[in-house]
């Protein structure tokens, strides 16, 4: 039987803790388990805006394009690191969905002889319906799940499910599709900043992912690509936009794209988004990709034993190695219940038919916030 006082010992030994002073908390009681929706703001985040809007745009003014012209690579070089990619093969810019048609139709490219593209039925949405898109517009076949890769040009596939947490064995699957001649583009949007993921490691070439959840980057930070440097000059793209192109600014009269990582920016980037999104990273480089993932294992698995304990089944697997930095709770009310603990201040999130969504997102959620939040989830019930 797990007390209260069990998990407020847990959190007083947590070498994590004091993060939580970094972010800004609005009222202590407020219990946030949506961290792996949209992390909470950081305290530096508001500062750095306010520098970057002071020193760099009232008073740099256009000069500032100096050095903001390529934050995108520079984000992406800090961010490099928390998933096991080298400086130069990740750049932030627009949203995931855009990153991911772009990462696609790359890879379509590399495997012109093969017409389908492989992406689980229950993949989030819009992975789903941007592989649709693309397929629709090429008359390329959409094959739904993963069994025989023989025929399928790209594997389009999340990391971590975003409904039950169940984390993919990056490196097995990797393997298996390039053997079967497949290439694969996989979306971090749920393991970036969550888990200790070695992209080099497990062979992935392309990547995905945002970093407003477990990265802390704001509401709308920008996205990031990854693509291993041996594919830098192969790789096209299929939106030609002016930041992308060799010698931009000599205003030429065709696109040439490139030769590095920068060939999948567009127009001109979110400055204040890229700032916000540098500090979030800079707080998950700070702890350690390690003690994060160390952390949210062990908050996963007191909610797991916490769900247990009070009679709830989870379909979030119980090997921590096999799952990421939220719980799923099935719920006959689910959005019932999500809905009457909002106005309580107890934040969870909803996912259809019947899931609450417990984040555990490592750098600001304490223990006690998960045994609170799911005794109010077992009160609403009795
Ligand atoms: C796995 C996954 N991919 C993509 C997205 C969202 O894409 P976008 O940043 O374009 O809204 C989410 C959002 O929750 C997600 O969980």
């Amino acid at each position: 039987m797990i007390t209260r006082d069990d998990v407020l010992a847990l959190d007083a030994a947590d070498p994590l803790a004091h993060f939580r002073d970094r972010f800004h908390i609005p009222d202590a009681r407020v219990i946030y388990l949506d961290g792996n929706s949209l992390g909470m703001p950081p305290k530096r985040t508001l500062e750095r805006l306010t520098e970057v809007y002071q020193e760099d745009w009232a008073t740099g003014l256009i000069r500032s394009w100096d050095h903001w012209v390529d934050l995108p690579q520079r984000v992406g070089d800090a961010l490099a690191p928390l998933i096991g990619a080298h400086p130069g093969e990740v750049v932030l810019h627009d949203n995931t969905t855009l990153n991911v048609y772009q990462l696609v139709h790359a890879a379509i490219g590399m495997r012109p002889d093969r017409t389908v593209i492989a992406i689980s039925e229950d993949d989030f949405p819009t992975d789903r319906y941007v592989v649709d898109g693309i397929a629709d517009a090429l008359g390329y076949s959409v094959q739904r799940g993963f069994g025989r890769l023989d025929d399928v040009a790209v594997v389009v596939r999340s990391v971590i499910d975003y409904r039950t947490a169940e984390l993919v064995d990056v490196a097995a699957e990797t393997a298996r599709a390039h053997a079967d001649g497949a290439l694969v583009v996989w979306d971090l949007s749920h393991a970036a900043g969550a888990i200790d993921i070695d992209l080099h490691a497990c062979g992935a070439q392309l990547a995905i992912g945002c970093s407003y959840k477990f990265l802390n980057g704001g509401p709308g930070a920008p996205a990031w690509s990854y693509v291993a440097s041996e594919l830098h000059d192969v790789i096209r793209q299929p939106i030609w936009g002016w930041f992308a192109t060799k010698d931009q600014f000599a205003m030429g009269p065709v696109f040439e794209p490139r030769p590095d990582i920068a060939r999948l920016l567009l127009g001109t980037p979110s400055i204040l988004a890229l700032t916000a999104a540098e500090v979030g990273i800079s707080l998950s480089a700070e702890a350690g990709m390690a003690a994060i993932h160390a952390k949210g294992s062990a908050l996963t698995a007191l909610a797991i034993d916490l769900a247990d304990q009070l009679g709830m089944t989870t379909p979030t697997p119980r090997d921590p190695a096999r799952r990421g930095n939220h719980v799923a709770i099935e719920h006959p009310y689910a959005k019932a219940v999500v809905q009457a603990l909002h106005e309580r201040d107890i934040l969870f999130d909803f996912r259809e038919p019947n899931i609450i969504r417990a984040g555990c997102s490592p750098l600001t959620t304490r223990f006690i916030d998960v045994y609170d939040g799911l005794q109010a989830i077992a009160a609403w019930t009795a």
